[in-house]
C-alpha cells in the first residue's frame, strides 16, 4: 500500500534546504559574511571554535535588521534583496534566495542580534523564539552558531577534524577578502588570530593583502592588468608562466564580485597560457570580471558557485585575447620591475626540467651563428647607446658563462640569461609568425642531406610534403625507404637537417593530419625552434650576446623558454648589495 500523500513540516523542508547550503561550517561563514557584506558592511569579524563546529560568530557594522523583520528573516523564502523576476535578473547582492539563515538555523542553535541603522537600540532572537529581546550591540548585526548539524547526527559525523574543518574556513574568508579590498576582515579560532586585513584602497595595498593572503611568492611573480572592452571589463593579476603550479589551487575569480568555479572560464584562461606553460602545470590568477548583470545567471545553483554567461563566446573570447596579450609581453612588468625570480631561489613546486633533446651533441655543432639566424641587424654599441643617455632593459653582454648563461650589465645590476632557452623562444615566436603570415622562408641545403628511414616515414613525408613545404622544408622521396631534404627554413640556417627531418615526422606521425591546425602545428614549430636554438658550449662573440638580449627584449612572450621555464633573470645592485653585507 503507497503512503498518503503529506506536506513536509517546516523543519524538516529547512533541513532539506539546507542539505543544499550547508555542506560544512566553511558554508556557513560564506552565507553570514555574504549577507554581511549585502548589508553594507565596512568591517567583518569572522570567530571560530573547534573548527566551527562548536562555534561560528560573524559579526558586522552593516545596516542591520530592524527589530520586527528578526523574526522574518530567519523565515524561509523571506528576502529584501529581491522582489520581482526583473529584479531577479538584475540582481547585485550575492543573496537573493532568502534560504541560508533558516536553513542554518535548522541544524544549528542560533541567534541573530542586531541594531538597525536609525533605531536606538539593539535586540535579539533566538532560533525558534518568537519574540526578540533586547540586547547591547553597536550598529550592525551579529550571528552566532552554535553546535552545528546537533540536531542532524549523520551529517555530523560527516565533519572532519577540526583543523581540516578551520582551514576550509580560513579558505572561504580568504576568498572573500580577495573579493572585496575595500573591507576590513578578521579571523580567528579558538580566540587565536588567524588573520586580519585592513581596507586597501589602492594598489599597494591591494598587493600587500594579497601577499598576506597568497604567500609573497605570487605577488613578485604576477603582472597587474586592467583592460575594457565591449562592455566587459577585466581586472586583476595573473601570475607569470614561472609561477605556475602543480595543483590548481591558485585560481580566483570573480564575477561581479562573486567568485565562481567556471568551465568556460577556466578554458578561456588555460588557452591563453597554452603557449607558454609546460604541460600538465596550472597558471596563478586572482581576477574580476565586472559584467552586466543581465548577461550572467547566477541563479543555478544553491551555493551559487557556478554562473551562466549569455553570451559564453563573447565572454571567452574576451578572457583568451585580454590574457593572451598580457602574457606575450616581452618584458612583463615583474620581471622589469619587482624582485626577480632567481635562480637560487628557484619557485615552489619545481619546474619540470626542460626539453633536452638535441642539447648533447654540443661537438658535432655547425658553423650555425646566431647572427646569421636572426638576420641580426648592426649591433648597438654600448657606448653609442650610453651617449644616447640609456641602456637597453637588458643592458649589455659582458661575458658567457659556462657556455650556458650569458651575462649582461643593465641599469638595474646583473641580467643573467639562459642563451637556449631563450634563443628557443625567440626563434619559436619568429618560425609562428613567419608562419601565420608569409609562410616560413627556405634556403636550399649546399649538399642534400640523404637519410634512411622506414617505409612509414616516407609514406607520411610524401603526404604531408604540402605541409612539410609551408613548415620551410623541402623534402623529396628517393626510393621506398630514402628521402633527401633540399632545403631548411631559413631561420634555422645551420641545423642538422637529418635530424630536423625525423622529429618532424615523428610529431607528424604522434598528431596525424590534425596538424594542420593550431596546437599541434605550433608543437612541430617548437620542435623545429629545439633543433634552431643555439646549443649549450657554443662560444658567442659580445656582438652575437647583445643581439640576442635585444631579440629579447622585441620577442613576444620571450620571459620563457617554450616550456614554460624563465629564460633571463636580474640580481638588482640591492640584492648584490645584500650578499656582501654593504651598506649595513
Ligand atoms: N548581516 C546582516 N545584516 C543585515 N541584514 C541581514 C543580515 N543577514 C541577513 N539579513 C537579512 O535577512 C534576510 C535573509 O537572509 P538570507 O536567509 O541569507 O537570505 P538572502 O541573503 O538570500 O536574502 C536578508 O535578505 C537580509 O534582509
Ligand atoms: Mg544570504
Amino acid at each position: 500500500m503507497p503512503r498518503q500523500i503529506r506536506l513536509l513540516p517546516p523543519q524538516l523542508i529547512d533541513q532539506i534546504a539546507a542539505g543544499e547550503v550547508v555542506e560544512r561550517p566553511a558554508s556557513v561563514v560564506k552565507e553570514l559574511v555574504e549577507n554581511a557584506l549585502d548589508a553594507g558592511a565596512t568591517r567583518i569579524e569572522v570567530d571560530a571554535e573547534q573548527g566551527g563546529a562548536k562555534l561560528l560568530r560573524v559579526r558586522d557594522d552593516g545596516h542591520g535588521i530592524a527589530r520586527d523583520e528578526l523574526v522574518l528573516a530567519l523565515s524561509r523564502h523571506a528576502t529584501s534583496k529581491v522582489a520581482s523576476l526583473e529584479e531577479l535578473e538584475r540582481v547585485g547582492t550575492l543573496g537573493f534566495r532568502g534560504e541560508a539563515l533558516p536553513s542554518i538555523a535548522s541544524v544549528s542553535r542560533l541567534s541573530l542580534t542586531s541594531h538597525a541603522a536609525g533605531a536606538d537600540a539593539g535586540w535579539r532572537l533566538e532560533g525558534g523564539a518568537s519574540d526578540a529581546v533586547p540586547a547591547a550591540h553597536p550598529r550592525g548585526t551579529t550571528v552566532e552558531v552554535r553546535d552545528l548539524f546537533y540536531n542532524t547526527p549523520a551529517r555530523r559525523k560527516f565533519l572532519r577534524a577540526e583543523k581540516t574543518e578551520f582551514d576550509h574556513i580560513e579558505q572561504t574568508v580568504r576568498r572573500l577578502a580577495l573579493a572585496r579590498f575595500d573591507v576590513a576582515f578578521a579571523l580567528r579560532h579558538n580566540r587565536r588570530e588567524a588573520f586580519v586585513a585592513e581596507p586597501a584602497p589602492e594598489r599597494a595595498s591591494q598587493e600587500r593583502r594579497l601577499a598576506a593572503l597568497l604567500g609573497p611568492g605570487f605577488v613578485e611573480h604576477c603582472v597587474h592588468l586592467e583592460h575594457e572592452a565591449a562592455g566587459l571589463r577585466l581586472s586583476g593579476w595573473v601570475g607569470l608562466p614561472a609561477f605556475a603550479r602543480a595543483q590548481a589551487d591558485l585560481q580566483f575569480f570573480y564575477v561581479n564580485g562573486r567568485m565562481v568555479r567556471d568551465r568556460l572560464v577556466t578554458h578561456a584562461v588555460r588557452a591563453a597560457f597554452q603557449d607558454v606553460l609546460h604541460h600538465g602545470r596550472h597558471p596563478a590568477y586572482v581576477l574580476y570580471l565586472a559584467i552586466d548583470p543581465l548577461l550572467v545567471d547566477v541563479n543555478v545553483h544553491p551555493a551559487k558557485h557556478e554562473v551562466r554567461f549569455r553570451e559564453g563566446r563573447l565572454v571567452h573570447d574576451f578572457l583568451f585575447r585580454t590574457l593572451h596579450q598580457v602574457l606575450a609581453q616581452p618584458l612583463p612588468q615583474a620581471q622589469a620591475t619587482a624582485a626577480p625570480a632567481v635562480a637560487r631561489d628557484p619557485v615552489p613546486g619545481a619546474v619540470p626540467p626542460p626539453d633536452q633533446r638535441g642539447l648533447g651533441l654540443a661537438v658535432a655543432e655547425s658553423a650555425f651563428a646566431y647572427r646569421a639566424a636572426l638576420d641580426w641587424q648592426a649591433p648597438a654599441s654600448p657606448a653609442s647607446a650610453a651617449s644616447a643617455g640609456e641602456l637597453p632593459p637588458l643592458g649589455f653582454a659582458l661575458a658567457q658563462l659556462h657556455g650556458v648563461y650569458v651575462l649582461a650589465q643593465s641599469a638595474e645590476g646583473l641580467i643573467v640569461v639562459d642563451m637556449h632557452a631563450a634563443h628557443e623562444r625567440v626563434t619559436y615566436e619568429r618560425l609562428k609568425a613567419a608562419q601565420a603570415t608569409r609562410g616560413i622562408a627556405s634556403q636550399p641545403l649546399l649538399v642534400p642531406v640523404t637519410l634512411a628511414v622506414s617505409r612509414r616515414e616516407a609514406d607520411l613525408a610524401e603526404e604531408e610534403g604540402e605541409l612539410l613545404f609551408r613548415l620551410g622544408l623541402a623534402v623529396d622521396r628517393l626510393g621506398p625507404e630514402t628521402l633527401v631534404v633540399r632545403a631548411v627554413p631559413v631561420l634555422l640556417q645551420g641545423v642538422d637537417a637529418e635530424r630536423l627531418l625525423r622529429d618532424v615526422l615523428a610529431d607528424l606521425a604522434t598528431h596525424g593530419t590534425s596538424t594542420r591546425v593550431g596546437e599541434a602545428l605550433n608543437g612541430v614549430l617548437a620542435t623545429m625552434a629545439c633543433h634552431g636554438a643555439v646549443r649549450a658550449n657554443r662560444r658567442l662573440t659580445l656582438d652575437e650576446m647583445n643581439a640576442l638580449l635585444r631579440d629579447i627584449e622585441r620577442t613576444e612572450r620571450s620571459g620563457q623558454c617554450n616550456h614554460g621555464r624563465p629564460t633571463w633573470t636580474r640580481l638588482g645592485l640591492a640584492e648584490l648589495d645584500r650578499l656582501f653585507l654593504r651598506g649595513r
